[in-house]
């Protein structure tokens, strides 16, 4: 079938939205309407080349739709069901699927290439050339075919221009606070970057009991926004908020940092070591450019202090229970979806809602399809 979808062709070039041909599903695997698409930080990764993944490619990690069709053997979707997609898929067999860490499947060994799990071949096509998918999905497109493996079933009622935003950002901030920090009930938190995934660690954080969240960011209007979220109080760098932690802790410091900048940087991780307390832990959510081998650590902190230095990868949790979980706290009322959708856009909108990213206006963008 033909369907169109946003192409990055080349490094540094803006996305190219055009006609796609693609193929029906293999066994395995599903054939998806979209309905909408957030656009994360991580994608911007591809347009800069800091996340080198196999181009042509075919953009987008955080989507949600309808099932069109299923391939042979897929029995637990049918036609008409809605699915949010994981942006790792998850087996439920590999050593991390099977001990409680689906977010670190062995499928996601596949997400270079691009190309379907089952076969290594692409489903995707455009200008007689095979397309690879952003996390193996592609959700930067009217229509993607994806492995069942990363399909995950929601309620009819969720809207899906909300539950796209449970594909990538929504469980890997509230989880960068909740299961990467391991956020305590009175814990002093500080959040670096309130971008997407920045409003959602701030989100966690507060509902796992933090006593004070502080925000950081370079920009007015998303220091604003964070204190919306449950932030408690902001700083305008890592080095603004130093007083101000020393200050409000007495100077015992911030129990938890979070990193979650919009591009990772070595450099940036002695200031905040600098911000946490005795076995405090700075959690590394932003992705760094895939070259940076070079970080800013002053290793007494780790020594001597016991400060710890983790990462997270998509909250460190089970997209399979972690995404029914949240959109179940968002029924309730205790996770903000809406206050997360700055603007929404059209698929032929992707390169402003992009430069709209770079000039610092979103939150979370979302495109969504008719
Ligand atoms: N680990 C994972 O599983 C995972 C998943 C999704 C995204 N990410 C990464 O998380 C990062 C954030 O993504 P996003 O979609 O929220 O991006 P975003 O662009 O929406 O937000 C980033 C925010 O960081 C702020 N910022 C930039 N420089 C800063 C600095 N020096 N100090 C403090 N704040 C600064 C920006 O003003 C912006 O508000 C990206 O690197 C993205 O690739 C990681
Ligand atoms: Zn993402
Ligand atoms: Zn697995």
């Amino acid at each position: 079938m033909k369907s169109r979808a946003a192409i990055l062709w080349g490094v540094g070039q803006d996305w190219s939205v055009e006609e796609i041909e693609l193929d029906p599903p293999k066994e395995g695997e599903v054939l998806v309407k979209m309905a909408a698409s957030g656009l994360c930080h991580s994608d911007e990764h591809l347009f800069t080349g800091d996340l080198p993944f196999a181009l042509p490619i075919i953009g987008g990690h955080e989507g949600s739709g309808v099932v069109q069709e299923v391939g042979e053997g897929v029995s637990w979707l049918k036609p008409g069901d809605h699915v949010v997609f994981g942006f790792i898929p998850s087996c439920g067999r590999c050593p991390s699927c099977s001990t409680g860490h689906q977010n670190l499947c062995d499928l996601g060994a596949a997400m270079g290439e691009g190309r379907q799990i089952t076969d290594g071949t692409a489903r995707h096509h455009a200008q007689d050339q095979d397309l690879g998918l952003m996390c193996l999905l592609g959700t930067f497109a009217h229509h993607t075919v994806v492995n069942e493996a990363s399909c995950i079933k929601i309620d009819d009622d969720v809207p899906l221009d909300r539950a796209c935003l449970l594909g990538c950002g929504v469980v890997t901030g509230w989880g960068s606070a909740v299961y990467a920090a391991e956020v305590q009930t009175g814990d002093t938190v500080v959040v670096v970057g309130s971008g997407g995934i920045g409003a959602n660690a701030i989100q966690g954080a507060k509902l796992a009991g933090a006593k004070r969240i502080i925000a950081i960011d370079p920009l007015e209007n998303k220091r604003e926004r964070a204190m919306d979220f449950g932030a408690t109080h902001t700083a305008a760098s890592l080095e603004d908020a130093l007083p101000l932690v020393t200050d409000l802790t007495w100077g015992t410091m911030a129990n938890k940092v979070i990193m979650t900048m919009g591009v990772g940087d070595g450099t940036a991780l002695a200031p905040a070591l600098a911000l946490a307390a005795k076995r405090g832990r700075v959690v590394i959510t932003n992705v760094h450019p895939a070259l940076e081998m070079q970080a800013n650590v002053n290793l007494f902190d780790l020594t001597l202090w016991e400060k710890q230095v983790v990462g997270s990868l998509f909250g460190s949790g089970n997209p399979r229970y972690d995404i029914p979980k949240l959109l179940g706290l968002w029924r309730e009322g205790q996770l903000d979806l809406d206050g997360l959708v700055t603007k929404t856009y059209t698929l032929d909108g992707v390169n402003e809602g992009y430069q709209d990213m770079r000039d610092g206006k979103n939150i979370r963008g979302v495109m969504v399809y008719s």
